[in-house]
């Protein structure tokens, strides 16, 4: 079987970013759920930027009116912009709070977000914690990412290895522009970030990649069909089996098979 009879199967096109978002939002209430049954906790990674909204906006009417509870899970954003207060509005803590925790019963000591407050010569330690905290809580459940139009995953760019970690890197230049409308102007827009790695990634149980809007039908076409590359760190992915690439019918217009 080829790689791409592989990728084939894992890919779901929903009609819209709202049918795509209400779907992974439902996997995620599932394993919450089924954990709970087996008194276990989950550990969810969670991603940021204008991709994941809907399904956090979904859990949250989940929670107010469907009961899903969220005391045993526990959390790890991909990534933080690095400098970064996290009361900056720009920062990813904010983002989760406003986006997801402040309207949920998640328990804050189970919430877990790379540091952006750190100093230089703090910042490997701290990435080497973060990983050991994800291993001590036995591995990450279920990973979600989103994708830039560089192909990264996390802020993984383009010449990332397969084997990195969580680790301090420097922002592509088209991320950067991404992020200007966040940001205000490109100067405001920090350089650097702290991202897992593609390792602490791909060691997930199980990952969804969401990808929505026409903005990404290129990418996207790229990561699943493209040859597997450090140039497209999204391509990394094709070697896994536990990943599920779910897609609005915009991201998808540019695949062929
Ligand atoms: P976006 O970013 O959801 O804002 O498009 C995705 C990403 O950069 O991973």
């Amino acid at each position: 079987m080829s790689l791409n009879n592989q990728v084939e199967k894992t890919v779901k096109v929903y009609p819209n970013n709202e049918s795509a978002s209400i779907y992974v939002a439902q996997r995620i209430a599932l394993l919450i759920n089924q954990k709970k049954i087996q008194g276990e906790k989950l550990i969810l990674g969670l991603a940021t930027g204008s991709t994941p909204k809907l399904v956090y906006r979904e859990l949250i009417r989940l929670h107010r009116y469907e009961g899903l509870s969220f005391r045993h899970v526990v959390t790890f954003n991909l990534d933080e912009y690095y400098p970064m207060q996290p009361v900056d509005e720009q920062s990813y803590s904010a983002f989760m709070n406003a986006n997801l925790f402040d309207h949920v019963d998640i328990l804050s000591e189970n919430i877990h977000i790379p540091n952006g407050t750190l100093s230089m010569e703090q910042v490997e330690a701290h990435c080497d914690l973060y990983e050991k905290k994800i291993k001590d809580f036995g591995g990450l459940d279920l990973q979600l990412l989103g994708i830039g139009r560089t192909g990264h995953i996390g802020f993984n760019e383009p010449g990332s290895e397969l084997h990195s970690a969580t680790r301090l890197v420097t922002l592509n230049d088209i991320t950067i522009e991404d992020a200007i409308m966040d940001f205000g102007s490109r100067e405001r827009v920090p350089k650097q970030a702290i991202t897992m790695g593609i390792k602490t990634i791909t060691q997930a149980k199980e990952i969804i990649l969401l990808a929505l809007s026409q903005r990404k039908a290129e990418i996207i076409h790229q990561a699943l069909e493209g040859m597997i590359s450090a140039g497209v760190p999204a391509t990394y992915l094709q070697q896994f089996k536990n990943v599920e690439y779910v897609l609005d019918q915009e991201a998808a217009s540019r695949l062929t098979r």
